[in-house]
């Protein structure tokens, strides 16, 4: 009996000291968090015609896991092909040509978040060049971003790597999420997403 409220006492000083730190000993309580995404809906890899794309699925589940505000970055003139291989061709060129479309609109004021998760499918390894387009825009010091992705098979690619190198950030561990589970098992999505925020300290 005394070893267990020894244990409750000792459970409950513990649990004071680390609510919502990680394993770096970040503190996310009270932080101003923001979801920015990329996301297409039409014909995707391994799941056909859609109608919300894979990646705005997974934004959605961080945005309402951490309270966090959502802006969907969008190209100002979309003309990417509706079919699949076609936008993977011209996707390629975008990116061998490091192109910067353009974007609509804006996070209204960026500079007041701490933390800014950026989610990205996984185009050619990379993010999508209209991120890119968003990324150069902001000034990220002080910021901590955390990248999520949406992928058949590449996992996070280059994103964390390039989001270290564009922004000059704190970048934190990443989620990948395949494609087809955003689409068609949600239930397992919410649970990896829960785990992954918890692991950093929301
Ligand atoms: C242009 C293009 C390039 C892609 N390149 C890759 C890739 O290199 N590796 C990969 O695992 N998946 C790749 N995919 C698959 C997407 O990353 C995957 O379907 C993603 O979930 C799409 O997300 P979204 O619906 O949010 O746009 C590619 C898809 C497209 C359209």
């Amino acid at each position: 009996m005394k070893m267990n409220i020894l244990s409750c006492v000792f459970a409950a000083i513990v649990g004071l000291f680390s609510i919502n730190t990680n394993a770096k000993g970040d503190d996310m309580t009270n932080k101003k968090n923001l979801v920015v995404y990329f996301s297409r809906a039409g014909e995707q890899y391994s799941v056909g015609n859609i109608t919300k794309g894979n990646t705005k699925i997974v934004a959605e589940i961080i945005a309402e896991k951490t309270g966090a505000d959502l802006f969907e970055v969008k190209l100002q003139n979309d003309n990417y092909p509706a079919d699949y291989t076609s936008l993977t061709e011209v996707a390629q060129s975008e990116h061998n040509a490091k192109a910067r479309p353009e974007i609509i609109g804006d996070v209204e004021n960026f500079a007041d978040y701490d933390n800014v998760f950026v989610g990205s499918p996984i185009w050619w390894s990379d993010m999508p060049m209209a991120l890119y387009t968003f990324i150069e825009k902001h000034d990220w010091s002080n910021k901590t971003v955390i990248p999520f992705t949406t992928h058949e098979g590449s996992g996070l690619g280059s994103v964390p790597a390039n989001l270290k190198t564009t922004t000059k950030a704190n970048v934190l561990d990443g989620l990948a999420t395949y494609g087809h589970d955003a689409q068609n098992n949600q239930d397992k999505v919410k649970e990896s997403v829960g785990a992954w925020l918890t692991e950093l300290g929301f």
